[in-house]
Formats: C-alpha cells, sequence, structure tokens
C-alpha cells in the first residue's frame, strides 16, 4: 500500500466516527473461503469506532438442511409463505448459523451479543395467502440496541422473531437490515451479497439513486436473480426514507468492505437519496486537492497550470462537484467586461476525475457554470480547450470562433501561452 492511499483512507475516518453501520450478510457469504478476512474487516470497523450491527440470511444452509431432510420448503428466504415444515428447518439452520457466526466473532476477540429486539407479528394474509409462519417487524427495541453499540458490542440479528405469544417466526434479513437502519438512524446499510450488481454488459453499476433501484427492483426478466431484487427494493425503502446511503456489495470479492467504504471509486453499488451530490462553491481549503486532482490533465496539457495562489486570488470563481462529501470535479467561471460594456464569462478549468468519467458530471457542470455565467450578468460563455472542444461542440453546443473574439487581456494571455487552443463559444 501507498503513503497516498493511507491519506485517501484516512480522510473517511472522521466522517464515519461513532456513526452507525449495519451489514448483512448472505447466508452462502458465510461459506465463502474469503469469510474469514470479511470478518477481520468488521473488527476493523470497529477499531475505527465505528458501531456494527450485524444481520444475516441463511438461504442456502436452510435449503442444504431440507434436502438433507427431505423436506420440501414453502419458501427460503423469509418472503412468501412459511408452514411449519419450512419453520422448523428454517429455525434450526438459523440457530447453527448463529453460533458458527458467534464462534468466528468471539474469536477474533469481538464481543458479541444476540438480543431479542425485535416485537414480530405474523405478516398475515397476503394477496389472499395465509403466510402462516412468516413474520413482520412491528417495532426494533432500538434502546437496547443502542447501549450494546455504545458499550462496543456487536448486535448479531438472526432473521427469526418471536411473537407476544411465544410463537417463532420467519423474517427476511433484507427486511430485518431495513428496519434496524431505521430504528437506530443508521449511517448505512451494507448489503454483503453472493454477487455483485451488473448491468447488461456483465459492468458493475456504481451507483443508483433510489428511483432507479426501485424500478431495476421490478425487472422480472432472468436477469434480475430475486435476491438482488429484494435488496434493490429494500435499498430503495431505506434510501428513500433517511438512510443516507444503502451499498450493495459481491461478498466473492477480497477486501469487498473495506475497498468500498474507503474509496471513492468503490467497487460495489451505491444506493443513494437524489442530493448525494451538490456542485458548491470552493474554499480555501480545496485548494490542495483541486491541484492534485488536474496534476494529471495539465501534465497531459489539457488543462493550463495554475499556481496555487493563481487559484487563490479567484476563489470565487471556482466550484467543486462533491459526491459522497468528496470532491470529484471543479469548474471556474471569470466574468471579463467587454469595450461595448458587454459581459461574458469564460469557462475553465473544467475537469472531472478520472474514475468518474462518462457520468454526466462534465456536461453538469458546464450547465451549472452557465448558469453562474447568466446570474454573474454575462450573455456569451467562452473556453479554451486544447483537446475537449468535440466535447464542448457536441455535447453543450458550443461552436469555434475566432481568438479575436476574446476579451483585450484574455487574448494577451492566450497568445503568450502558445497553447495554441481552439477558442469556442455559446450564447446562454
Ligand atoms: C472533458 C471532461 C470534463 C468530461 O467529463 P465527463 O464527466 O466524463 O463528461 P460527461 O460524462 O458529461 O460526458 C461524457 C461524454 O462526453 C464525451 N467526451 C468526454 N471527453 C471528451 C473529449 N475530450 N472529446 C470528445 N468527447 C468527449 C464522452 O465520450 C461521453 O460521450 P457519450 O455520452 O456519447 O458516451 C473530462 O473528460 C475531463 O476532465 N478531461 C480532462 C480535462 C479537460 O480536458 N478539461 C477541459 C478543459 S477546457
Amino acid at each position: 500500500m501507498k503513503f497516498e492511499d493511507l491519506r485517501g483512507i484516512l480522510q473517511y475516518v472522521p466522517q464515519f466516527r461513532e456513526r452507525i453501520f449495519i451489514i448483512a450478510l448472505d447466508g452462502a457469504v458465510m461459506r465463502l473461503p474469503n469469510f474469514g478476512s470479511l470478518l477481520q474487516d468488521i473488527a476493523v470497523l470497529q477499531s475505527l469506532s465505528i458501531q456494527v450491527a450485524l444481520v444475516f440470511g441463511a438461504r442456502l444452509q436452510i435449503q442444504e438442511l431440507a434436502l438433507t431432510r427431505g423436506i420440501k420448503l414453502s419458501n427460503d428466504d423469509g418472503m412468501g409463505l412459511t408452514d411449519q415444515a419450512t419453520l422448523e428447518v428454517s429455525a434450526d439452520a438459523i440457530s447453527r448459523l448463529t453460533s458458527e457466526l458467534v464462534a468466528d466473532l468471539t474469536a477474533l476477540e469481538l464481543r458479541v451479543a444476540v438480543p431479542n429486539a425485535l416485537a414480530v407479528h405474523p405478516a398475515g394474509v397476503i394477496d389472499g395467502i395465509d403466510l402462516e409462519h412468516t413474520g413482520r417487524i412491528e417495532r426494533v427495541d432500538d434502546r437496547s440496541l443502542l447501549a450494546m453499540l455504545k458499550e462496543g458490542l456487536i448486535p448479531v440479528l438472526p432473521p427469526l422473531g418471536y411473537d407476544g405469544r411465544g410463537v417463532t417466526l420467519r423474517l427476511n434479513s433484507d427486511a430485518v437490515a431495513l428496519e434496524l437502519a431505521w430504528a437506530l438512524d443508521a449511517s448505512k446499510i451494507i448489503y454483503v451479497s453472493e454477487e455483485g450488481l451488473l448491468d447488461e454488459n456483465q459492468h458493475r453499476i456504481a451507483q443508483l439513486s433510489v428511483a432507479d433501484a426501485r424500478e431495476m427492483a421490478k425487472r422480472k426478466d432472468a436477469s434480475m436473480d430475486p435476491s438482488m431484487a429484494s435488496k434493490l427494493r429494500h435499498a430503495a425503502l431505506a434510501a428513500g426514507d433517511g438512510v443516507p446511503r444503502v451499498h450493495i456489495v459481491d461478498g466473492t470479492q477480497e477486501e469487498v468492505l473495506l475497498a468500498e467504504l474507503f474509496s471513492n471509486e468503490g467497487v460495489g453499488t451505491m444506493i443513494h437519496a437524489d442530493d448525494y451530490q451538490q456542485i458548491r462553491k470552493a474554499k480555501i481549503t480545496d485548494i490542495p486537492v483541486l491541484l492534485s486532482m488536474m496534476r494529471q490533465s495539465v501534465e497531459d496539457a489539457a488543462l493550463a497550470p495554475r499556481t496555487k495562489e493563481q487559484i487563490q486570488k479567484r476563489i470565487q470563481d471556482f466550484f467543486v462537484l462533491e459526491l459522497d462529501g468528496n470532491p470529484v470535479g471543479t469548474v471556474a467561471v471569470h466574468v471579463y467586461e467587454m469595450p461595448d460594456k458587454a459581459v461574458v464569462a469564460e469557462l475553465a478549468c473544467l475537469f472531472v476525475r478520472r474514475s468518474h468519467k462518462n457520468q454526466g458530471h462534465g456536461r453538469r457542470l458546464v450547465a451549472f457554470a452557465e448558469e453562474t455565467a447568466k446570474q454573474r450578468g454575462a450573455s456569451t460563455v467562452f473556453l479554451l480547450s486544447t483537446q475537449a472542444s468535440r466535447f464542448f461542440e457536441e455535447k453543450m453546443g458550443y461552436v469555434e470562433v475566432s481568438p479575436e473574439a476574446l476579451p483585450t487581456e484574455r487574448r494577451e494571455a492566450y497568445e503568450k501561452s502558445g497553447r495554441n487552443s481552439r477558442v469556442l463559444n455559446k450564447r446562454v
């Protein structure tokens, strides 16, 4: 690992400290060869003062146990009808899994508790079918869970609950994670799944809005596994109502938890409420990050070099696109008065981090800059570009003009720079 990686990681630590993360494990994930290292990563989170509650599913283990006992399951994910035989197999498989998990966590010197913290009722009759031993979570005992978390204990919540009459009911683990997150005001749910969420070209889907996650969960074709659909549905419910981020990560990947949480790009899918990104005014404290972000493009001659002092002097002209609290792009708007008193604006310093390209951020920053230019009294926006002129022409409707059209002081600087940029403009 490089020192700069460490710096990148440490920037998240203050923002995560004392926060509650709900980690929901698929039963299949607990069978993977790398499961031990996943638990170690949970220990790392705890050591950073992140409070972790663990939820797990048991579909695979329930299926296996049913097979050895020759029992036909009425459902294996706690969402449909749970008949008596299915409940018995599920309860046995879940108890075994609970003690395995507690043993594994204890071996890592983590302190755990298996609390009876869910008040559950039978789900009742849905669409004309009595779901029998399937439960619905009514209430979460948040006070006792918060006390445990404060004490440094990891609550482990199996997908089972008990109603006031002492009846055992089967729950869906995605729903347990959701109810916990709501009750504990958690910052994140991280669903560790047996696979990641991919698009039709088998590329990872890095981010999804609540609306997109909801739509995707409704997909009925073979490309959408019911277990993934359930995660997407619960993720959309969570992110749509107060849980700032929900992540779905592929548990088969090494170090997936840490890589998802402590890198800008992540390795899984993040479902976010729609306002997770913002373009804001740059601050003096942003300058080092801006300079380091832009370094590569300056080296490639796509951006003109700028010094710290140059940015500082015109800091009110600079804007930062922030994702999840981290700067990933920038743009500047400089205003000039022409001899005929017309006001024009220069769009400059447009940059999007390599890891976030092709997600519409460039266009968003240009549109924002144009709006800012208008607000600052300009009717025309111009820019100088060496490598992105086609982007501006094809995506944003700019046209090439002669350098003669530049404001005098800008034209002098242009000639002096020798960069031979193309000059483009657009009426706004
Ligand atoms: C130019 C830049 C800001 C675009 O950012 P972005 O967030 O990737 O842009 P968007 O996601 O909004 O748009 C991507 C689209 O523009 C196209 N595009 C991006 N850069 C391009 C370029 N230099 N020339 C032509 N097309 C380009 C992409 O192919 C993509 O097209 P598609 O939607 O048809 O697939 C980014 O590539 C960058 O930071 N480049 C280095 C710095 C630079 O050149 N800045 C301009 C200084 S004037």
